[in-house]
């Protein structure tokens, strides 16, 4: 394998403000090129290349992966689930020609070899099986998250087939996380909830206390990431995305976890139209085919992200 050159979108995000330093570690500081609309966090900034770039502008995004000698693009920018309802149709054109572009270009430049873009469980709808919901199932999703996610599944699997274009994928759960909170997902109480319970010692839930929802650590997730990317061409089966899944838990577990570390800990249910948009989600994901094709595991439980995001939110907010 040759050096490779890594380009992220969406490096301030979620994901790749973590994404970005694992990859900087995996394959040195100077071939990991940081991108995002927005000012990425210090250590994005400071630990190697970081610039303003914006995915929408196909004619500055060209030029970029060709001065680079780009060869593996992380495309991570997206307006997530709870958002997206907000603004349909812009969250349609942000999602969607984002995607497009980076595809169009890694049909194009011989040197760029693999594209990763996140998909998620949010792919899936009220008509898909709940429990356990298979690789191959219904997929009707009636979020505009969910659809755009959904297409650009099939895009990633067109552009495969097609024109031979390396695209690998897997659908996130809802991702914990404590050094970028996500902003604008459905999922995102599991990590305000640690925020508050360490700040105010009182949530207020936008979800029922019994809602129960697919999650996964952000460690494992970045982890499995960078496996699949990794992962032998022949062993993938799947070019549109991966199942993948750590644990099922509700609100209520969430509380129930940090009041048996703070005693104090108070929580109020108010659902509000994130509600829906939970109960049109599965409960729980079968990611057997990840698991047999490129060894995807997840080993951490509940308590023990609950342990490490109490301390590491307690340091972040110095308290
Ligand atoms: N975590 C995302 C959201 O809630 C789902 O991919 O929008």
């Amino acid at each position: 394998m040759g050096k490779e050159r890594i380009l992220i979108i969406g490096a301030a995000g979620q994901i790749g403000s973590e994404l970005t330093l694992a990859l900087r570690s995996h394959y040195g500081s100077e071939n990991v090129f940081a991108t995002d609309i927005k000012m990425a966090p210090d250590d994005v900034v400071s630990g190697g290349p970081f610039q303003i770039l914006d995915v929408m502008n196909d004619k500055m995004l060209i030029h970029f992966i060709i001065r680079h000698r780009i060869t593996q693009v992380y495309h991570l920018a997206a307006v997530l689930s709870g958002n997206a309802e907000k603004l349909p149709i812009q969250a349609w054109n942000i999602n969607m020609e984002g995607l497009m572009n980076v595809l169009e270009i890694s049909k194009m430049v011989d040197r760029l070899k693999k594209v990763f873009w996140p998909s998620s469980i949010a792919v899936f709808g009220p008509t898909t099986p709940k429990k356990d919901t298979p690789q191959l199932t219904v997929m009707e999703p009636t979020t505009v998250y969910g659809i755009t996610k959904l297409a650009g599944e099939r895009w990633c699997e067109y552009y495969h087939r097609k024109y031979g274009v390396d695209t690998r994928s897997v659908r996130y759960p809802g991702l914990i996380s404590y050094k970028t909170e996500a902003g604008g997902g459905t999922t995102d109480y599991a990590v305000e909830i640690y925020y508050d319970a360490v700040q105010d010692g009182q949530y207020e839930c936008y979800l029922n206390q019994d809602t129960i929802l697919p999650f996964m650590f952000m460690p494992e997730a970045i982890e499995a990431t960078i496996q699949l990317m990794q992962a032998p061409r022949n062993k993938l089966s799947v070019h549109s995305s991966y199942n993948i899944s750590g644990f099922s838990y509700s609100p209520n577990d969430f509380y129930n976890s940090i009041k048996s570390n703070i005693q104090e800990f108070d929580i109020e249910y108010k659902p509000d139209f994130r509600q829906e948009i939970a109960d049109s989600w599965p409960d729980s994901i079968d990611d057997s085919v990840a698991r047999n094709d490129w060894g995807f595991r997840s080993n951490i439980d509940l308590e023990q992200i609950t342990e490490r995001m109490l301390k590491n939110v307690r340091m972040k907010l110095k308290l």
